[in-house]
């Protein structure tokens, strides 16, 4: 029979999908059991309905039956307590802040979504024109590496990026916001950026470190869509205060943003509330407001998901000319001034 460092190097090799991390150092398998041919555990669930949970006990299973004299596995299930969680997520977050000595950022913000293409940089850009025009010192850190499109918001060429001994300088927009993006640091803009997880994590990673971002009020973070690695990367390193999920009424189920909801819950991050992206095409003649992608379903997922409906943003071509044309600090949109509001709220934590 395996001994009980055996089983646990074992299960050291089976992964939380999600989470990234394995079974034992999240401190998942408890009340281990080794005799006669059988290991028993439970495993502690981080959340309770974990759909990963079966795939888990799977992996589990299969990487202890490899081992000589282990004829059954038996594995039962258990919850966490929430100290519990927050202790085993604590763990695995870097020591913060190891950020620049000179910067000073108050809080840092990420706009995520489930799908692609939802708006989440026109967002991101939005958000941060808004903050700026009401005063604030906002940066935004581009962490969709692969598919870096903030820069082209703000009409920023490529290779914009200049650095220094002391770390590497923020491109600036005309409204004074930061802007660092892989994007930036490539000679052409169209250069493909075809990397794996880990050097997009050391990227990310390093758009933390090494930029002299100075004094910031806010800083953004754009995602890519879906819950990557970047995702959990930017979660797991960055000190974020709170999520905005951005969606579409076309998602009709808003399951992929239940989905990026959880893994937030997982990770014990903040959603600050549900962002709802071209909800609406308001006549330009009338005034009148027309549901073209049919009626809303996202004040009933925000109800789901224990959050708020922040805003719903109008379908609006002249916003997509805008933004297609670099022209992003010229979008005049009303309906952004909620999502500022909230941000403006929520207190700083500069020293
Ligand atoms: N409210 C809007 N009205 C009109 N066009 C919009 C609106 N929001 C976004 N768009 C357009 O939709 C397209 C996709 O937007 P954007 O790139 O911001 O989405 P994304 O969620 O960041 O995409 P990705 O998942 O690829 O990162 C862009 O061409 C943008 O100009
Ligand atoms: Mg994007």
């Amino acid at each position: 029979m395996p001994t009980t460092e055996q089983v646990m190097e074992a299960l050291s090799h089976v992964q939380d999908p999600e989470l990234g991390r394995d079974l034992v150092s999240l401190k998942m398998i408890r009340d281990l059991v080794i005799r006669d041919g059988v290991v028993a555990f439970t495993l502690y669930l981080t959340i309770p309905t974990c759909p990963l949970r079966g795939h888990m006990a799977k992996e589990a299973r299969e990487a202890l039956l490899k081992l000589p004299g282990v004829e059954q596995v038996q594995v039962e299930y258990g919850n966490m307590t929430d100290e519990e969680r927050k202790e085993v997520l604590n763990s695995s977050k870097r020591q913060l802040p190891k950020l620049n000595t000179m910067n000073k950022i108050g809080q840092v913000f990420s706009v995520m979504s489930g799908k692609g293409g939802v708006g989440k940089s026109s967002v991101t850009a939005m958000l941060a024109v808004e903050l700026a025009r009401s005063g604030q010192k906002v940066g935004i850190l581009d962490a969709d590496i692969t598919g870096a499109s903030i820069p082209k918001l703000f009409g920023l060429p490529a290779g914009g990026l200049r650095g220094g001994d002391m770390g590497i300088l923020p491109a600036i927009t005309p409204l004074g916001i930061r802007i660092v993006s892989s994007n930036l640091m490539l000679k052409e803009e169209d250069a493909a950026v075809a990397w794996r997880g880990p050097l997009i994590a050391g990227m990310i990673q390093k758009f933390w470190d090494d930029v002299l971002w100075g004094r910031l009020d806010t800083l953004l973070v754009d995602l890519p869509p879906g819950t990557s690695d970047a995702t959990i990367t930017v979660m797991q390193n960055l000190p974020i205060n709170g999520v905005m999920l951005v969606s579409t009424p076309q998602e009709l189920s808003g399951l992929v943003v239940r989905k990026a909801a959880h893994l937030m819950n997982r990770l014990d991050v903040p959603i600050l509330g549900i962002v709802e992206n071209m909800s609406f095409y308001r006549c330009p003649q009338s005034g009148g407001e027309h549901a073209i992608f049919g009626p809303s379903h996202s004040a009933q997922l925000a109800a789901d998901l224990h959050t708020e409906l922040i805003t719903r943003l109008p379908l609006d071509p002249t916003i997509a000319e805008q933004c297609d044309q670099g022209k992003v600090e010229a979008v005049q949109l009303p309906e952004m001034a909620a999502l500022a509001k909230l941000i403006l709220a929520v207190p700083k934590s500069i020293p």
